[in-house]
């Protein structure tokens, strides 16, 4: 007798058209081998929405950019957000035998380790990475985490940092008052740990990271287990060379084993026993991968801006940020605005000072940026999102945003600390709007 399939077959170009889809802009990878994830997730996704599959799809197609509600609906569907504390305890072991001593032995003095936990799902990982780390690290070395994910429902979940039994199913467990107990054999993180671990919204596919504006610069640490397993393979190894310049000199990235292979050059494979992970060389740095080639125009603001070389205290003040000490960064960046009061280093002091929680701070320099140069479009979006802001003055700049870049193409970069491409900032700007909209 033959089974009946729980969901009806859909049609080859249903599935293609959601697969050039997915892979395109998540990077996602549909074969024979994981076809009814796809099929049986878009058929959920497309019941859900209250219409066919193909229908879900020509839709997601026509939506504007900064509406992602139904690639949302999708991706819940389709990926796979499986996780629990401590998995592959063999990778938590070797980072408080070896890799954290390594970074302290590194590290010439007591400073924030940082490390990121890449499709962490709904977080347990990120929060086991902070349990993990802290003790390892001990006292002199604060420890802070940030956990990305395309998936905003589980984002949610991460944040409410409330789980069931499930999720603590684990042969390793957490170290004392860190998991307290909840109902039904669940777990809640302990309050000191929250102050630790940030949740943000990332697509690996956005090219974004390395940046300051999210936080993914100078890692001292990054977990990306069990994801880029689902990409194609140039997709993953695009993410990886990405995460290689996310990397302090002797940072460590743990990947699951079949990713190994895929370690572009600047990342050396370092084996511990049966279990191998990869560290960016300290020797040799190189070029980093953005802007990608051919190297596209960057826009700089008419008023400010200059071609001009930045100040050597800028110069070292990007440096320091860019190899995660934060601390000599803010000191360097004071000295570099002392100099000159460019938006661009208004601007880098204020991301740092952000990145150190020091917010209102950020906020005056934003709006210095703007001031002084009212084309600054990083300075109008870093107001348009500084929740600060009432939402009057967050939709003004947000839009201002969208004019400036009313004429620009997508694949240009825009001047800042970080070079960002138009594209992806006019999408965080629309969301913005979108979102400060929706609010009212
Ligand atoms: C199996 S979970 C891995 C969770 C955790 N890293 C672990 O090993 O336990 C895979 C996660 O990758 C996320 N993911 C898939 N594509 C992504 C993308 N393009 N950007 C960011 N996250 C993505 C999924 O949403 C899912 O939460």
């Amino acid at each position: 007798m033959s089974s009946v399939p729980a969901t009806a077959r859909l049609p080859d170009r249903v599935l293609r058209h959601a697969g050039e889809l997915l892979g395109a802009r998540c990077g996602l990878r549909f074969h024979s081998g994981n076809r009814e994830l796809l099929e049986e997730g878009l058929s959920r996704a497309a019941r859900a929405e209250g219409c066919q599959p193909g229908e879900l799809l020509d839709r997601l197609e026509a939506a504007p950019p900064e509406d992602d509600s139904l690639l949302q609906a999708v991706i819940r569907h389709v990926t796979v957000g499986e996780t629990y504390f401590f998995r592959h305890p063999e990778h938590f072991q070797l980072l408080e035998q070896h890799l954290v001593p390594a970074l302290r032995r590194a590290r010439h003095k007591a400073r924030e380790l940082r490390a990121w936990s890449a499709g962490c799902a709904s977080g347990e990982e990120a929060w086991s990475l902070a349990m993990a780390l802290s003790v390892a690290a001990g006292p002199d070395f604060p420890v802070s985490v940030l956990g990305t994910d395309i998936n905003k429902a589980a984002l949610q979940t991460a944040r409410a940092g409330e789980y069931g039994r499930w999720s603590v199913r684990s042969s390793m467990s957490a170290p004392p008052g860190q998991l307290h107990p909840g109902p039904d054999g669940g777990v809640t993180v302990a309050r000191s740990l929250r102050r630790r671990v940030r949740f943000t919204y990332l697509n690996l596919r956005d090219p974004i990271y390395p940046s300051l504006l999210t936080a993914t610069q100078g890692l001292d640490l990054i977990f990306c287990r069990n994801v880029l397993v689902y990409f194609f393979p140039e997709a993953a190894r695009a993410v990886l060379e990405r995460m290689r310049d996310c990397l302090a000199d002797g940072g460590w990235l743990v990947v699951s084993g079949l990713d190994l292979s895929l370690a572009p050059p600047g990342l050396e494979v370092v084996t511990f026993g049966a279990t191998a992970v990869l560290r960016r060389r300290v020797e040799e740095r190189v070029e980093p991968v953005r802007p990608a080639a051919p190297r596209p125009r960057v826009i700089t603001p008419t008023a400010t801006l200059r071609a001009e070389p930045p100040s050597p205290h800028y110069s070292e003040a990007k440096r320091a940020a860019d190899e995660g000490d934060l601390e000599r960064a803010v000191e360097l960046a004071r000295r570099a605005v002392n100099d000159e009061r460019s938006p661009r280093t208004l601007h880098l002091l204020g991301l740092v000072l952000s990145e150190r929680g020091e917010t209102a701070e950020t906020l005056q320099l934003l709006r210095e940026t703007v001031a002084r140069a009212p084309d600054y479009v990083l300075g109008h979006l870093g107001l348009g999102l500084h929740e600060a802001e009432t939402p009057p003055t967050r939709l003004e700049h947000l839009r201002r945003v969208t004019t400036l870049l009313a004429q620009r193409r997508d694949e240009e970069l825009l001047a800042g600390p970080d070079p960002l491409p138009v594209a992806w900032v006019r999408k965080m700007a629309a969301a913005a709007i979108k979102q400060v909209e929706d609010a009212r």
